[in-house]
């Protein structure tokens, strides 16, 4: 029950922060559609129609599939959000797209991935090396506590903010610093139909073969201020030391490996989704896509806590076996019940994901989405993100090289 009560608020302060962030707002937003396309689960629809009926005036069922699409302005969908998440506890309850043609190409994807049962991850054992246990002592805490520092300090990183914008631009040129002796890696950013760009860096490897190591880079919150210091500055800090460690090893690695940090996850795994799309329709091949969202708050007894839906079982259990052989630190496993952070929007495509996080899904980081989400709530210190760094560098070393 407790449980229930924290996911309620968790999603209820995302609406009422959306709907006073776009109030708020001095930048308008770069050629947003004036009109989206809802799909809801059906089940979700059938028992909120009263609420739904002033905004669905042109709805439609779609034949076989167990779902309804909404065709809505676009300034209704926070507003269609906030009565999904107050009715049916749930997060995450329903997409939105800005053409009729991108849902139908999202719905399709949903049903061919439903039909194949396969995990595209083999299972993998997993062998100790000395190289890889070499680099993993070399993680510091410091490079990641002042990362995250930088990165809270600006006022939101809200996806339709200058801020938001201003943010994407630091970590690229973070990002470019670290690797500006090596003059194969590149770093960009990737334009969405908003205003907050996502980052990629590319290590081209010897074969086109890529694994993935991603987080969200935008902030919300219910105030002014959204420092998003754990959700999920943590994260891209995190993964900003491994680079700076990946890039001392100096050899280029078997598959090529890409950094990201998506931009618009807070509202709706929107950047992440775009990528994922593109990896999809050009055929790119995608071995594996780790997700580091939350890193820095130890809520639980256990250090890292492996979610179990949305996500590849076999590459999941690889991680767990990497976490025995290098963190070597206790691990337990947790379910976030919804699509819940980008790992969703691979595993959609078919790609096989897999999202270590801080806590169990009861003791995560009661400050999230709020302007005192700082790093004084984790102890002032990224000590708990330092296990998620050295998890993440051991499996682009074992899995990349
Ligand atoms: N970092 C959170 C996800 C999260 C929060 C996972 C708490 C586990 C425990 C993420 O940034 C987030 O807020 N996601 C949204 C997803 C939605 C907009 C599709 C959420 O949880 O509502
Ligand atoms: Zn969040």
């Amino acid at each position: 029950m407790d449980y229930l009560i924290t996911l309620m608020a968790f999603c209820l302060t995302i609406n009422i922060s959306l709907a006073q962030a776009s109030k708020g707002r001095s930048h308008s937003p770069k050629s947003q559609p004036r009109e989206q396309f809802i799909l809801m689960e059906k089940q979700v629809y059938q028992s909120m129609q009263r609420s739904l009926s002033r905004y669905d005036k042109r709805r439609s069922f779609i034949p076989g599939d167990n779902s309804v699409i909404m065709k809505v302005p676009s300034t209704h969908v926070s507003k269609i959000s906030a009565s999904v998440h107050e009715k049916k506890l749930k997060c995450g309850g329903f997409y939105s797209f800005d053409s009729a043609q991108e849902l139908e190409a999202f719905q399709k994807q949903l049903v061919l991935n439903s039909r194949s049962k396969v995990d595209p991850f083999p299972k993998t054992e997993v062998k100790k090396r000395n190289d890889i246990e070499k680099a993993v002592s070399q993680v510091e805490e410091k490079g990641i506590r002042e990362m995250i520092l930088k990165l809270s300090s600006f006022k939101t990183r809200y996806y339709q903010h200058q801020t938001g914008y201003d943010s994407s631009e630091y970590i690229m040129e973070t990002w470019k610093n670290i690797t500006q002796s090596r003059k194969d890696i590149e770093v960009s950013l990737y334009s969405h139909n908003w205003l907050q760009p996502s980052v990629v860096l590319k290590i081209p490897g010897k074969t086109e073969e890529a694994i993935v190591l991603g987080g969200h880079l935008d902030s919300i919150s219910n105030g002014q201020k959204a420092p998003g210091a754990d959700d999920n500055a943590s994260g891209i800090s995190t993964l900003t030391e491994v680079l700076k460690i990946l890039v001392q090893q100096r050899v280029q690695p078997e598959k090529t490996i890409y950094f990201m940090g998506y931009a618009a996850e807070e509202v709706g795994l929107k950047g992440s989704r775009d990528i994922a799309k593109e990896f999809k329709n050009s055929g790119k091949k995608v071995a594996a896509v780790l997700q580091l969202d939350m890193t820095n708050y130890h809520g639980s007894a256990d250090y890292i806590y492996f979610m179990t839906d949305y996500v590849s079982k076999n590459f999941t259990k690889y991680l767990q076996d990497l976490t025995d052989t290098y963190v070597k630190v206790n691990w337990g496993t947790s379910q976030c019940g919804y699509k819940c952070s980008d790992h969703a929007s691979w595993n959609d495509y078919g790609y096989a994901a897999g999202i270590p996080f801080e806590s169990s899904m009861h003791d995560y980081n009661p400050e999230i989405h709020t302007p005192d989400d700082k790093i004084e709530v984790s102890g002032g210190v990224a000590e708990h993100a330092v296990n998620f760094a050295k998890l993440a560098l051991a499996m682009a070393m074992d899995l990349g090289a």
